[in-house]
């Protein structure tokens, strides 16, 4: 029994945003200075509304942000959210996406809390490059070393998410693939979508697919990896002597909306339906006015009914949402 919307897709994928604080800020996410805060809601709040999901037929569940690591308690979290794989839900996939800044010493708990796998944001294996698109410093080594504690925590996998922008890293595409095959971790190239504050997304800074590709066949042979599931997102690539992994995540040239099993909770309670939906639903007020799980369960069934199509980035008359990725929760 799974969730479906009214175009038939099974929505089996949760991500869930603990927080839109964060550490970084990054060019493609955020604006130089402070930006829109909404309130954070307390983590049992946030772990009732996944409890319902998972009774709703959610099978995996990725915590995310703004930056997640950054909520004192999200070891605990992690092991309550886990304590929800019961007879009906046994293979619940646990995940976080993270910048890597605090995960070095978190990597372990995190693992022994029950998370299965990790997601580190990273778009530079060249410290410099890496300060100037974060706009921290001494942000790099501390991410490699969390990178490293979370392999030796043998969580599995390890994905980086590297977000390619011309002109600032698309210098970068070959050095991933060696580091990728050095640190034996998955190296996810995601094209740039217009859901930074800064608005500064144009089709001209997105670096499509067939670029990366064909900078990549030009350095080693690429061949192709069959998609593990069908709502796969990454195309996935391997090298001709099967070491090393890339995967390309191409939402701007190659949507795959058609297939989309995703549904986000924002770090203030309420629903989105897509990364580029104009309206939120209102999850925390069916809460707040004292609705039990079977209201919030039935509020959830008629929002995830009107999820919509498609995006429409690159079309005339596209609007940005007016929430940016760090309040949406990648
Ligand atoms: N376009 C594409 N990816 C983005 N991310 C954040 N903002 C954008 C954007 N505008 C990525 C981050 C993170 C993941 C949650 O989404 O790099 O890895
Ligand atoms: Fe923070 Fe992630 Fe946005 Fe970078 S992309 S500023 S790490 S939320």
């Amino acid at each position: 029994m799974f969730l479906h919307d009214k175009f038939g897709r099974a929505i089996t994928d949760l991500r869930i945003s603990i927080t839109d604080r964060c550490n970084y800020r990054c060019v493609y996410c955020r604006t130089g200075n402070e930006g829109a805060q909404y309130a954070d809601l307390k983590l049992d709040e946030y772990l009732r509304m996944v409890g319902v999901m998972v009774s709703l037929g959610i099978e995996k569940v990725r915590i995310t942000g703004g930056e997640p690591l950054l909520r004192r308690g999200v070891v605990d979290f992690v092991r309550q959210v886990a304590r929800l794989r019961t007879a009906s839900a046994d293979k619940l996939d646990i995940a976080i996406t993270t910048n890597g800044h605090l995960l070095e010493d978190l990597a372990q708990p995190l693992k022994d809390a029950g998370l299965n796998r990790i997601t580190v944001s990273m778009d530079a294996v060249d410290p410099e490059k890496f300060a100037r698109i974060t706009r921290v410093s001494g942000g790099f080594e501390r991410v490699l070393a969390g990178i490293r504690a979370a392999k030796r925590a043998a969580l599995d996998p390890v994905k980086l998410n590297c977000v390619l922008l011309r002109g600032f890293n698309d210098d970068q595409i070959v050095e991933f693939a060696r580091f990728s095959r050095d640190e034996g971790v998955i190296v996810r190239f995601i094209e740039f979508m217009p859901l930074e504050e800064g608005r500064v997304w144009s089709p001209e800074v997105v670096v499509t697919l067939d670029q990366i590709v064909k900078t990549l066949s030009a350095w080693k042979p690429l061949r192709e990896l069959p998609a593990n599931v069908a709502s796969e997102t990454a195309r996935r690539y391997t090298f001709d002597d099967r070491v090393g992994e890339i995967g390309i995540i191409a939402p701007v040239s190659k949507p795959f909306c058609g297939h989309c099993s995703r549904i986000r909770i924002t770090s203030d309670g309420k629903i989105r339906t897509c990364l580029f939906s104009l309206f939120d639903h209102d999850l925390y007020s069916v809460m707040q006015r004292g609705g039990d799980d079977a209201e919030m369960a039935a509020y959830v069934r008629s929002v995830v009914e009107k999820k919509e199509a498609r995006h429409h980035i690159g079309e005339p008359g596209f609007m940005q949402p007016s929430r940016s990725m760090v309040h949406i929760g990648g």
